[in-house]
């Protein structure tokens, strides 16, 4: 393995991508919490946040919560808004993000909990989902059709690891990039927002589904 990117630049983008990958699972971390994304995606979230100031971020899939207290911490500087999270646990989750005032965690299975998300949102709240939890083809599309009616015209629908089997050699091999097609498809009034994918790099490869402004 290529340790240092002066020693690596034969590498093939395929290679690099592995490479960046083995750095998102080992030691990648936010205010000392793991969080399993890749950075340069994490800085086009704070684009969209910044930019939207929505009201709720819906995050599907939570593991340690380095990820949801990034999303909380964006929105104290904003002085707006609040995170919705879910995971089957909560077990590894740092106390730091069960004490945070914006965050609600709740625990189950995402496909099982929406009718009780939607009471805790209001009409007109601007929502920002982001799915990062099993990555199978069906819990995605299940996924994707039980939460894009919270998404406000304008807003976006984020669909993370579309990576999969699009750049990374990883399980499973019909995964979320098959699903938004396959979603897609069902709902024209989403697209992929492919100017969200302006550092070339992304693990969400027509993952940045924004509803359109008449959708
Ligand atoms: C890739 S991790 C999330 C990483 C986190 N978003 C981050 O960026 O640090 C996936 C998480 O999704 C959870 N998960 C898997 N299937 C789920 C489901 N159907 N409902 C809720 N959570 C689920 C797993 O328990 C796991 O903690």
């Amino acid at each position: 393995m290529q340790n240092f990117m002066e020693e690596g630049l034969e590498l093939s983008l395929k290679e690099s991508l592995k490479r960046i990958q083995e750095g998102i699972l080992t030691g990648t971390s936010y205010f000392g919490i793991p969080a399993l994304k890749c950075p340069l995606d994490a800085w086009v979230y704070q684009e969209i946040i910044t930019r939207q100031r929505p009201d709720v971020i819906l995050e599907i899939g939570n593991a340690y919560g380095g990820s949801t207290l990034f999303f909380a911490h964006l929105l104290d500087l904003l002085g707006h808004g609040r995170v919705i999270g879910i995971d089957i646990s909560h077990e590894n989750i740092a106390e730091i993000v069960k004490k945070h005032p914006r965050i609600h965690l709740m625990e189950g299975n995402a496909c099982q909990l929406n009718d009780q998300v939607y009471t805790l949102i209001e009409q007109d709240e601007q929502v920002l989902v982001i799915e990062d939890s099993s990555h199978t083809f069906e819990n995605t599309l299940n996924i994707l059709r039980l939460y894009s009616g919270l998404v406000k015209p304008g807003g976006y629908f984020i669909v993370e690891d579309t990576i999969c089997h699009h750049g990374l050699v990883t399980s499973p091999e019909l995964g979320p990039y098959e699903a938004v097609e396959s979603f897609l498809k069902e709902d024209p009034t989403f697209f992929p927002d492919r100017e969200l994918e302006h550092f070339f790099i992304t693990w969400n490869p027509k993952g940045f589904l924004k509803k359109r402004s008449n959708g």
